[in-house]
C-alpha cells in the first residue's frame, strides 16, 4: 500500500480524522491538498505534515469555495487522484429542546451539500486519473441515534446520493468508497457539535465512554480500503451487521443504542 506521488485532496484536513489521514499520507510521500475554514489551524496542519502541502481556507457549504479548492489543486498538481469528503459537524440535542431549527439546515449543508459540491467539482479530474471519492459517512447513515436527529439525517442523505451516483459512474473507472465509523476518539467533533441553541457545544461537550475506535485505527483502516479500492468500510468491521440485526431484532438494537448514548457523560 503506497500513495507516494498521488494527489489527495482532504476537506476538513486540519483536525481529527482528516488531520490523521493527512499525517499518514504525508509519511508515504503523497501530495496533499487540505481544506478547512480556519487558516491558522490549516497552516499548522500543513507544517505538521511537512513537505509540499497545498492549503485552501474555505467553507464546504459554499459551492464556489469547493469549486475553487478543486480547481486550484488540479491546476497546481496537474491532476487529482483521491478526494476525501471528510469535513463534518455533529449535534447533541433532543429534537424537542432545539431552540434554533437552523441547526438542521446547517448540518445538511456541511455534511451533505459539502460532499456534493466537492464531488461535482472533482469528477472530471477523477475520471482522467481513474481515481476515487472517499466519503466519510457514519454508522448513523444506517441507524438513528438519539440526540442526533439532524446529524443522522444528513448522513442518510449522503447515503442516497452516493448509492445513486455509483450507477452513473459505472464504467468510468472512478471508485466511490463510503466509510461508516463508530464514534471516533481523539477528534474535535464533540467540541464543534451543535447544541440546542445551534451553537458549538465547546466545554459543554459530552466525553467519550470506552466505546468507539481511536482516530489512528480509523485512519489506517481507511487507507487500507482506499488501496484496495473497496466500496464500503465499517470501522470496526463488526458494524457491518448492525442493519441486519436491526431488521431482525429492532428492540434489541434500540436498547443497545440508548444505553451507549447514556454512557457518554
Ligand atoms: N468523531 C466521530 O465520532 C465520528 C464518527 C463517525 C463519523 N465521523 C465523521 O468524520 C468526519 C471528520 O470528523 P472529525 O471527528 O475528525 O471532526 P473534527 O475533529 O471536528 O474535524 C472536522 C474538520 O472539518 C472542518 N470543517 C467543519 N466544518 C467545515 C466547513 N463548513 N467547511 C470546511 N471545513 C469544515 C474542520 O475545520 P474548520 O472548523 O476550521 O472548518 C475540521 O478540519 C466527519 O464527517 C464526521 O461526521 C466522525
Amino acid at each position: 500500500m503506497s500513495f507516494a506521488g498521488q494527489t489527495i485532496a482532504i476537506t476538513g484536513g486540519s483536525s481529527g480524522l482528516g488531520l490523521q489521514l493527512a499525517r499518514n499520507f504525508a509519511q508515504q510521500g503523497a501530495r496533499l491538498a487540505l481544506m478547512a475554514r480556519d487558516a491558522d489551524r490549516l497552516d499548522s496542519a500543513a507544517r505538521e505534515c511537512g513537505g509540499d502541502v497545498f492549503t485552501f481556507a474555505g467553507d464546504v457549504t459554499k459551492e464556489e469555495d469547493c469549486r475553487a479548492f478543486i480547481q486550484q489543486v488540479v491546476g497546481e498538481r496537474g491532476g487529482l487522484d483521491h478526494l476525501i469528503a471528510n469535513a463534518g459537524q455533529s449535534m447533541w440535542a433532543r429534537f424537542e429542546e432545539v431552540e434554533d431549527l437552523s441547526l438542521y439546515r446547517r448540518l445538511l449543508e456541511v455534511n451533505y451539500l459539502g460532499a456534493v459540491y466537492c464531488t461535482h467539482a472533482a469528477l472530471s479530474a477523477l475520471k482522467q486519473s481513474r481515481g476515487q471519492v472517499v466519503v466519510i459517512s457514519s454508522i448513523q447513515a444506517k441507524v438513528g441515534v438519539p440526540l442526533h436527529t439532524g446529524y443522522g439525517a444528513s448522513k442518510h442523505a449522503l447515503e442516497g446520493f452516493i448509492d445513486a451516483l455509483r450507477y452513473e459512474l459505472d464504467g468510468t473507472g472512478v471508485n466511490l468508497l463510503k466509510i461508516y465509523p463508530h464514534w471516533i476518539r481523539g477528534t474535535e467533533l464533540r467540541r464543534h457539535a451543535l447544541g440546542p441553541d445551534a451553537q458549538p457545544m465547546g466545554k459543554r461537550k459530552r466525553s467519550h465512554s470506552d466505546s468507539g475506535v481511536d482516530v489512528d485505527e480509523c485512519a489506517g483502516a481507511i487507507m487500507n480500503a482506499m488501496a484496495r479500492r473497496r466500496q464500503t468500510l465499517y470501522v470496526p468491521w463488526t458494524l457491518r451487521y448492525v442493519q441486519f440485526i436491526k431488521n431482525l431484532f429492532p428492540g434489541f438494537v434500540r436498547w443497545s443504542i440508548r444505553r451507549k448514548v447514556g454512557d457518554q457523560k
